[in-house]
């Protein structure tokens, strides 16, 4: 069986010393320009000390048109100073660093883009609620946001990072292209399962090709929808085999807790936990026999300890990565590390002074954490 501490080279080079990876956690907190703050950076920083073999950024957009939140820019020249002070941040203790890109589609905010500005694979609201109704994208659009990924790619790379990880998981703009509830296209780019693909794939062909074969290249995939309309495992494989067949380093399989299997619902009800779809296999083992010696498998959801870690690594993933267990508390890794576990802080103080302060988590990612109930255990919320 993998040990959770023993090293791993990902194919195109980098070596991560041991196999866990913070997972991608957006802050909500970065400046109006894209460019990262000094609270983001402490935010990091401390997180990255503790010595996670692998990181990876919150999300950063690729195109001002996709912007789902107040988040770090990859979008233009001026971002790359910015992004060479957060790899630095992630390098810290010597991590792999990478930068994760996304396009929000038809999630993005009408409070940051404009009203008018959501577009989409297809004119189809989402289901958060109050959500509009987005435009289809022209296919000159498509083909100019595929040209977006791999400059913002290249970006990456000039500002130090090691790899980049595209988003094509929870709902953003690339799962709305591979979804057929999202992409009802009738062009090239929707309709059957190889035209659904075409987006994701054209985007990761683009990226690789864009910062060529030794930096890291890994894609987030949700490996089924939740919504009983939505995609199931079987066409989450054929899109894994096509990715690794491209050179891709990892799949990141994105579920909110990876032994119930449940992945992020697009409501984004955070209390409703989303029941399993499909026969009871786990798309950790399928996906990862699929891609076996071709790309590497990532599991994140629910693991909070060193037994968690074991099981998702005896599953068929090559490493793991720790979300909402190190945003709660910072030092997780060191005291997993050092079989401290009784020690690890589960819940957030109740007073938002104390979790900015004690937790190192910016004020207004703190905000934005408390807006949504349930989330996150934080202390007296009886969760
Ligand atoms: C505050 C917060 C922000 C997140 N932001 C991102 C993000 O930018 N990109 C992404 O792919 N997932 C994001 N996620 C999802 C996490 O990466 C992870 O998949 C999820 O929290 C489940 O893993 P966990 O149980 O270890 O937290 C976010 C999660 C949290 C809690």
């Amino acid at each position: 069986m993998v040990a959770p501490w023993s090293s791993f080279r990902f194919q195109s080079g980098a070596i991560a010393k041991n196999r866990f990876v913070l997972a991608p956690m957006t802050t909500d907190a970065s400046s109006p320009d894209g460019s990262v703050t000094p609270e983001e950076l402490a935010y990091a920083r401390r997180r990255c000390a503790s010595g996670f073999g692998t990181a990876i950024t919150a999300c950063a957009y690729v195109h001002d048109d996709g912007r789902s939140w107040n988040g770090i820019g990859a979008a233009r020249a001026e971002h790359v100073a910015s992004l060479a002070r957060l790899a630095r941040e992630f390098q810290v203790a010597g991590g792999v660093a990478i930068l994760q890109l996304y396009d929000g589609g038809r999630i993005a905010r009408a409070s940051l883009v404009g009203d008018d500005r959501l577009r989409a694979p297809s004119a189809i609201a989402s289901l958060r609620p109050g959500a509009l109704t987005p435009r289809e994208m022209t296919v000159a659009e498509l083909e100019h946001l595929i040209e977006s990924f791999r400059t913002a790619a290249r970006r990456a790379q000039d500002a130090g990072f090691d790899g980049i990880e595209l988003h094509g998981a929870n709902h953003y703009l690339m799962h709305q292209f591979f979804s057929p509830r999202a992409n009802q296209r009738q062009d090239g780019w929707g309709g059957d399962l190889d035209r659904r693909m075409r987006f994701p794939l054209a985007v990761a062909e683009a990226v690789r090709e864009g910062v060529g074969s030794t930096m890291v290249v890994g894609y987030r995939l949700t490996p089924f929808e939740a919504e009983p309309d939505g995609y199931g495992l079987d066409d989450a494989i054929v899109l894994a085999d096509r990715l690794a067949d491209l050179r891709i380093d990892y799949l990141h399989i994105s579920l909110d807790d990876f032994r119930s299997q449940s992945p992020q619902r697009e409501d984004r009800s955070y209390t409703v936990q989303s029941q399993p779809r499909g026969d009871g296999r786990s798309a950790i083992t399928a996906i990862a026999e699929v891609v076996a010696g071709r790309c590497a498998v990532v599991a994140c959801g629910g693991i909070r300890t060193e037994a968690d870690a074991g099981l998702a690594l005896a599953a068929g993933a090559d490493l793991v990565a720790v979300g909402r267990a190190a945003l709660v508390d910072p030092d997780w890794l060191v005291k997993v590390q050092t079989g401290d576990e009784a020690a690890i802080a589960t819940q957030l103080p109740h007073d938002p002074r104390d979790i900015a302060r004690e937790r190192t988590i910016p004020p207004r990612m703190v905000d934005y954490l408390l807006g949504r109930p349930g989330w996150i255990p934080r202390q007296g919320s009886g969760s």
